[in-house]
């Protein structure tokens, strides 16, 4: 089942939060940049315009732009209907092939995540299945690995279906957990590995080399044919 054509160079597109430090987004940024890339980031979709995400999407020289989640009106804040559709608009405009969430913090609409079926990722900062799910972000997730005792933590890069931190497990990367370790320690070493992880994933989507199979996604040494 190819997920992504290779006769096409893959135009991704980031989507971040209004509190986005961008690290991930710049991680990708800056790899699809580099001579062997065949992937190109078309825009970075952020859902406020005062983001650090953004401005450092703009000091790069990628296109971006901003639609709000969320509409203010005189009875106050409502869902804003016309956010999936869109979205889509966008994501048609710059002809994106793969989606990759850095940083956003929010379900997807359906309409969105129904078009960009298995094209849409994710980089969480823990091991799923463990530590995931809402509210499960930032420092929350090293606290709780530390309350846990594990002795271990890492990354996860998966595919996005319409719940939190759930869709098929694409890669991740362990870390250990010391025995001095804060939380700032932990999360300090697994943002270095989500920054390794998160574009080795998306090369491998651009290669056409992520063969989904149920729950499990097979990483092949040879693309997938067309
Ligand atoms: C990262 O820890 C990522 O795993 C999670 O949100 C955080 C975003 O950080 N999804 P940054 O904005 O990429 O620095």
């Amino acid at each position: 089942m190819p997920t992504h054509s290779t006769a096409h160079p893959l135009k991704i597109a980031i989507f971040v939060s209004g509190q986005s430090r961008g690290s991930n987004m710049q991680s990708l940024i800056e790899d699809c940049k580099s001579e062997l890339s065949i992937a190109s980031v078309g825009v970075v979709i952020g859902t406020r315009s005062d983001s650090r995400a953004l401005e450092r999407a703009r000091e790069s020289n990628i296109q971006t732009t901003v639609v709000s989640p969320i509409k203010k009106t005189a009875a106050g804040n409502v869902e804003n209907s016309d956010y999936g559709a869109t979205l889509l608009r966008i994501l048609r405009k710059y002809d994106i092939g793969l989606i990759c969430l850095a940083g956003y913090m929010r379900i997807l609409p359906p309409i969105v995540v129904e078009e960009f079926e298995n094209r849409i990722m994710n980089i969480h900062p823990a091991l799923l299945p463990l530590f995931g799910g809402q509210g499960m972000y930032g420092e929350n997730v090293h606290k709780a690995v530390l309350a846990s005792g594990m002795k271990i933590a890492g990354c996860t890069v998966h595919f996005v279906d319409q719940h939190y931190d759930n869709g098929p497990i694409i890669m991740q990367t362990v870390v250990p957990v010391l025995d001095e370790d804060e939380f700032g320690d932990l999360a300090a070493r697994v943002l270095k590995a989500e920054h390794k992880t998160y574009p080795e994933a998306v090369q491998l989507f651009a290669q056409n080399r992520l063969q989904i199979r149920g729950r499990r996604v097979k990483i092949l040494t040879i693309a997938l044919a067309d």
